[in-house]
């Protein structure tokens, strides 16, 4: 059974296929009508959403399918304190997919882990955001006909930006790609995608705190949202709020074909007199999430239908079980019940390892002898 909670669970072989499927779904929607009749999605959404959770049920709906939904988190059993794995295995006999968003990096993997049939991470906390990915991609081809040679912007919140890891996840795949970050010191993109994603890949970036800098080389400027909501500090959050605002004035600089992104909601990043520019795609991706979610649900129900359930397949590195502690508040490890801290070594010179969950890098080094394969 194949599950989605990280871009890379994809290859690029199968991102083609999916893209290839929501365009045809585009100009066919008749034919998919009934690819889903008598099957049901379970969305399972602990944080707000409106997108996300609303572009998943449209989906299931334009393909004949069910939706069954818990809306909100205190709505269900969790409010009881249920663990994420329990939930999943409880739903796994009621529904034949899961969609499910929470606000602790690495739920979903948990959750996949249990459960009986395929789960869809739809955001897990300032960790991953595959699906919003899918979204972009396809937006991205409808745009500019290719994935590869792209100078790309990502402005704005990158340290909690789910979006923005897994996007770049998603572009390094792709040859002649180059990224320009731009963001306050405060919100620099985590260590662990800089390192293991780019430098690891060679790939070229630059990183500045300037959004005007850049902007003539771009081909596509990703605006994303201060995450308000992973600050535990409320001053620091209003400090940084406004960092950037993209208006009609800093566009000038920009080419004519320069593409305008942003994962919505947009609070106030970008100008309301911008969405009339012809280079703003920002509602026209929003549209996409529909399909390319089509096209996902198809894919993981037509993959599952006969094969008997498991788990995910958990990477072979050199794990180090309940060894190390994460010191990330917001990983899921934290809170489940009776949940292994487990760990991957990362770098084996440098002995570093990160937390198979949230991926946040130890903070502490085992001693010796410690290490379990
Ligand atoms: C994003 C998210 O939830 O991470 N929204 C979305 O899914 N379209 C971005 C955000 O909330 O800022």
């Amino acid at each position: 059974m194949k599950h989605l909670i990280d871009i890379m669970d994809l290859s690029v072989g199968e991102i083609s296929e999916l893209v290839d499927t929501a365009q045809d779904i585009i100009a066919h929607p008749e034919q998919y009508a009934h690819s889903c009749d008598g099957r049901k999605l379970a969305t399972l959404f602990f944080e707000p959403s409106t997108r996300t959770r609303l572009s998943f049920e449209a989906a299931m709906y334009e393909l004949g399918g069910h939706v069954l939904s818990v809306p909100g988190g205190n709505t269900s059993s969790a409010a009881k304190g249920e663990s994420v794995a329990d939930t999943a295995r409880v739903v796994s006999c009621y529904a034949d997919i899961i969609a499910m968003r929470h606000p602790k990096d690495g739920a979903p993997f948990v959750a996949a882990q249990s459960s009986l049939i395929p789960v869809i991470n739809a955001g897990d906390g300032g960790h991953n955001h595959p699906t919003q990915t899918l979204t972009d991609l396809l937006t991205i081809y409808r745009e500019k006909g290719r994935f590869d040679h792209l100078t790309i912007g990502l402005c704005g919140d990158l340290k909690y930006g789910r979006t923005v890891h897994s996007l770049i996840n998603a572009m390094s795949r792709y040859p002649g790609n180059r990224f320009v970050l731009i963001s306050p010191e405060e919100l620099k993109l985590p260590g662990y995608v800089r390192e293991e994603v780019l430098e690891a890949n060679n790939i070229e970036y630059a990183e500045t705190a300037d959004m005007e800098e850049y902007m003539p080389q771009l081909d596509i400027l990703y605006m994303t949202r201060v995450q308000r909501e992973r600050f535990s500090d409320e001053q620091e959050y209003l400090r940084l709020k406004d960092s950037y605002i993209l208006d009609s004035a800093k566009l000038e600089k920009a080419g004519p074909d320069m593409c305008i992104l942003h994962p919505l909601p947009r609070v106030n990043e970008i100008s309301v007199a911008v969405d009339s520019d012809p280079r703003a795609c920002y509602f026209r991706q929003a549209l996409c999430g529909k399909y390319i979610r089509m096209a996902l649900i198809l894919k993981l129900l037509r993959e599952n239908d006969g094969v008997p359930a498991g788990s995910r397949v958990i990477p072979s590195q050199k794990r180090l079980v309940n060894v190390l502690r994460c010191r990330n508040p917001r990983c899921i490890s934290g809170v489940e019940q009776e949940l292994d801290q487990v760990f991957v070594l990362t770098d084996p010179k440098k002995n570093t390892y990160r937390c198979l969950y949230c991926e946040n890098e130890a903070e502490e080094t085992p001693q010796p002898g410690n290490a379990n394969s």
